[in-house]
């Protein structure tokens, strides 16, 4: 019998982490071992625009979702309700083994939830709960007013497998009272992607399209991303980070590619003047205006690509303090705090909260070429969705394992385990 495993996607980071996971149940099953796995992808539709979703999935090579839940934009208990009343449905009719979520969002938590209060009576008339398999568990900001926060650690109190990116999160879940046996750190799916698609981005006209090249040179450009509420919501916050932007824009330009409740702000705060619309008014002469350069939210590819170009980046994601430790950019973080430390140890982070001196002052450290040494975290290989789903295949079926691929045997099959 099929071993049947409900994947969700809801938000944007979501999409290049299932990518992974469709890629590798498509392998696993390509190679026609038993069970083959019925894989059923739910978009809830937490976003939704052509730019926050469509374009990850052509970029992405991602399946059709086999259901879409549109619960569209709401107030933070309005969208995990209606993800909540819509996967419900589809859980008692697709009845999975197994529900994977990933990251943090609002989508995250509402499944997780939904999840664990489901069950309906197996072939042997017992009640059968599904398990629940949270990917990139464990990461903490212990700053319980971002709604991350909280979402990660309900969800992780909820899973049965909690699959880890980094040895932070195999501590932060332990000195919770995880049980060891659940943790399973295999490393980062988000970058599986990345990788997969790195060569691939190269093909990308998004330099010649913002007109980043000088003849055949690559001109130096900073990116900027910020859509947390603690940097957006607040107009007195939001508006002085811009001012200390705008000291970085008159050394090269600030490439803007805006989320759009940041753009929503910009509006409602009437703070227009610090920016220009690239695409209407064009790239040149960069000196004359010192001025944000707005573009919109980018594909998958055309952003890994502007990203690996660029001289440094400014931003407030999560992912993006991951996947600038892969490609080498310098990354300025707009947070007091990041639940990813290992992108500060190995990485090219660093913090600086909201603070106007700091952000100035990390800049001039990278326009003198200052640069820390990169040293790819453990697991961060390519690999990690593969040991997911070998990992969720073993415990519900165990059998004999032979010719164990490469990325599987001695040291790593042995923490993969435990933690
Ligand atoms: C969500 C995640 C955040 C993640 C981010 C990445 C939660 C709690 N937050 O934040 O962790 O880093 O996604 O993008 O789940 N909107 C649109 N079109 C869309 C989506 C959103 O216009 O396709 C607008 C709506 O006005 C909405 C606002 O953006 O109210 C915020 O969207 P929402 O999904 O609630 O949170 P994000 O800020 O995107």
């Amino acid at each position: 019998m099929a071993f049947k495993i409900i994947s969700v996607v809801g938000a944007r980071p979501n999409f290049m982490k299932v990518a992974a996971i469709c890629e590798a149940i498509k392998e696993y099953n390509r190679q026609g071992r038993s069970p083959s796995i019925d894989h059923v992808l739910v978009h809830t539709g937490q976003h939704y625009d052509a730019n926050m979703s469509d374009l990850f999935f052509n970029d992405l090579e991602l399946p059709k979702p086999n259901l879409f839940l549109g619960v569209g934009s709401g107030s933070h208990s309005t969208q995990t309700a209606r993800v909540m009343e819509g996967f419900e449905k589809v859980l008692l009719t697709e009845k999975p083994d197994v529900v994977i979520v990933v990251g943090d969002v609002n989508s995250t938590v509402a499944c997780a939830l939904v999840t664990k209060k489901a069950y309906w009576s197996a072939d042997d008339e017992r009640p059968f709960i599904p398990k629940l398999a949270h990917v990139e568990a464990g990461l903490r900001s212990f700053d319980r007013t971002m709604p991350e926060e909280i979402n990660r650690i309900v969800t992780d109190a909820l899973a049965d497998y909690l699959f880890t990116t980094e040895e932070s999160a195999n501590q932060n879940l332990k000195r919770e009272g995880v049980p060891e046996d659940k943790i399973h750190f295999v490393g980062n799916v988000m970058i599986d992607t990345l990788l997969r698609y790195r060569a691939k981005a190269k093909e990308s006209t998004i330099l010649s399209d913002l007109q980043l090249h000088e003849q055949t040179r690559i001109k130096a450009y900073a990116i900027l991303t910020l859509h947390r509420p603690a940097n957006v919501d607040d107009t007195g916050t939001f508006a002085k980070i811009i001012e200390s932007f705008l000291d970085v824009s008159r050394h090269m330009p600030l490439i803007f590619p805006a989320h759009p409740r940041t753009l929503k702000q910009i509006q409602e705060a009437d703070l227009g003047d610090y920016f220009v619309d690239h695409f209407m008014e064009g790239p040149e002469p960069w000196d004359s205006r010192v001025r944000i350069r707005l573009v919109p939210p980018l594909g998958y590819l055309d952003f890994l690509h502007l990203m690996s170009c660029a001289k440094v980046v400014l931003t407030d994601s999560g992912g993006i303090q991951e996947e600038t430790t892969i490609l080498g950019v310098p990354c300025i973080t707009l947070r007091e705090n990041t639940e990813r430390p290992v992108t500060l140890t190995h990485g090219t982070n660093v913090l600086v909260g909201a603070d106007s001196e700091k952000i100035i002052e990390e800049f001039a450290r990278v326009m003198r070429g200052a640069r820390a040494a990169v040293m790819p975290p453990q697991f961060w290989d390519g690999h990690a969705a593969k040991r997911i789903i070998q990992m969720l295949v073993d415990d519900h079926a165990p059998t004999e394992r032979t010719d164990l691929p490469n990325w599987q045997d001695g040291k790593i099959a042995a923490s993969l385990r435990h933690a």
